[in-house]
């Protein structure tokens, strides 16, 4: 372990993105997977370091400021890093704002590995209860589960429950946070489910191809391996700090008294896919969650982009045509549409990020700029062209269209009609 701490030497930028295959596409969140810092965890639709340095390169004036609503894996921070921004993010997720954290920090490779030895040294020892820490989880967390499925087999669970004790015991709070990332990043490996488009479900054969405690050990390592040569390599940050709110970011952006010259995120796309419901198994074994109200008050404070969970509804107060068209085409439906929820959700969806970019176009400097990445959504036959109503509510806040392109085109699922193709959009805002 510890000789990797005298392997390549510290690099910067320009090696942080050269880490990303070189026939990717340079203006496209897709493809990051296996790059430095981004293969810690995957987060659907996540920026690659590419993209947000593209953006940040199309803009007017060089950025010293820059805040991202919606952290996700952290990408836009950890890249203003290197270039030299001071980040700011907001994170509902704890899980995802402890993964934006760990990366955020620079840390002694030293200190860590020490950390890593102490973890072998006690992991063995530790006593568990799964019954007890997992008192108010879901039935199905782990063997024997409910109704014939268990996310995980007993040996894999109770391997795991001891690692997170040896990380508990820890005495440094940031390196508990980065090893607990580490695990948290095996997890769905080591589970008897996988993450699709749409939600989780279980892997073919799953009963058959048990995994072991063994294999928590095997992930555990090769994560630590990752995580170690990122942060030991890594180290040339040209502005080391950062600011981490971590909450809903439609109350938690009243907060901040700083101006951004950019402001770069990308939203939940409305197409009902719930963060916090997908990742959600992170949150469970690490114990972020450790009781079904905990549960829903966090699933409460996301975006409105999705119906698993029922709130009020309501519309933005700006005008939009295109919405209040896309509202009544979808009434019209009705009867088609999976859910009776989704027109008060569209307009929810609208109504949320109205709040966001208020915020926001009220800490743009003069000459700032809201980048946006959002994606359409389909139902019944009705598309929701997200980028067009944002672009018409932005105008009720002030904001005029400084650029509006075409990222890719994406499928939509089979929940939104199938074969169609709906466009991801890059949305650049800036002060009328
Ligand atoms: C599309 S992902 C962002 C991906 C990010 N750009 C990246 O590069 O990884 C959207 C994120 O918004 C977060 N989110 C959802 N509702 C939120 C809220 N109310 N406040 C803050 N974050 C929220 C989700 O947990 C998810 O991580």
């Amino acid at each position: 372990m510890l000789m990797r701490l005298s392997g390549p030497a510290e690099l910067d930028l320009s090696t942080f993105l050269s880490q990303l295959k070189p026939d990717l596409p340079t203006s496209t969140n897709q493809g990051a997977g296996d790059a430095a810092f981004q293969r810690w965890f995957r987060v659907k639709e996540a920026f690659s370091p590419l993209f947000v340095r593209d953006v940040i390169a199309h803009l007017p004036h060089p950025p010293s400021t820059c805040l991202d609503c919606f952290g996700g894996s952290g990408t836009t921070a950890l890249t203003c890093q290197f270039m030299g921004i001071a980040p700011t993010t907001i994170e509902l997720n704890p899980f995802l704002a402890d993964l934006i954290e760990a990366k955020l920090t620079s840390f002694d490779p030293r200190a860590v590995a020490a950390d890593r030895l102490t973890i072998g040294r006690t992991v063995d020892a530790i006593e568990i209860d799964l019954a007890a820490i997992y008192a108010n989880a879901p039935p199905t967390l782990y063997e024997p589960g409910a109704g014939g499925r268990w996310i995980f087999d007993i040996d894999v669970m109770k391997r795991i429950a001891q690692y997170r004790g040896a990380i508990a015991e820890l005495a440094n709070e940031r390196q508990r946070r980065l090893f607990t990332v580490i695990l948290g990043s095996t997890l769905i490996h080591l589970s008897n489910v996988v993450i699709n488009g749409k939600g989780r479900r279980y892997r073919g054969g799953w009963q058959r191809n048990r995994r072991t405690a063994r294999a928590v050990d095997v992930a555990f390592e090769a994560a630590y391996d990752n995580a170690l040569f990122d942060v030991s390599r890594l180290t040339r940050r040209a502005h080391p700090g950062y600011t981490l709110l971590r909450g809903d970011a439609r109350s938690r952006l009243t907060e901040l008294n700083g101006t951004y010259d950019l402001v770069l995120f990308s939203p939940p796309y409305p197409n009902s896919f719930d963060y916090t419901d997908i990742y959600n198994l992170e949150l469970w074994v690490l114990g972020y969650l450790s009781s079904g109200e905990d549960n829903v008050s966090l699933r409460r404070s996301t975006l409105r982009s999705h119906v698993q969970i029922k709130r009020e509804a309501s519309m933005p107060a700006s005008p939009s045509p295109t919405l209040a068209g896309v509202v009544t085409a979808l009434d019209e439906v009705a009867d088609r549409l999976w859910s009776r929820q989704i027109p008060g959700m569209i307009g929810s969806y609208f109504a949320d990020l109205e709040v966001v970019m208020r915020e926001c176009a009220q800490r743009l400097t003069p000459d700032g700029r809201i980048a946006m990445v959002v994606g359409d959504s389909r139902y019944a036959d009705v598309v929701v062209p997200v980028a067009r109503v944002l672009a018409e509510i932005g105008e009720g806040l002030g904001l005029t269209t400084d650029r509006l392109q075409v990222l890719r085109p994406m499928r939509a699922s089979a929940q939104q009609g199938g074969e169609h193709l709906l466009s991801e959009d890059l949305l650049v805002l800036k002060s009328a």
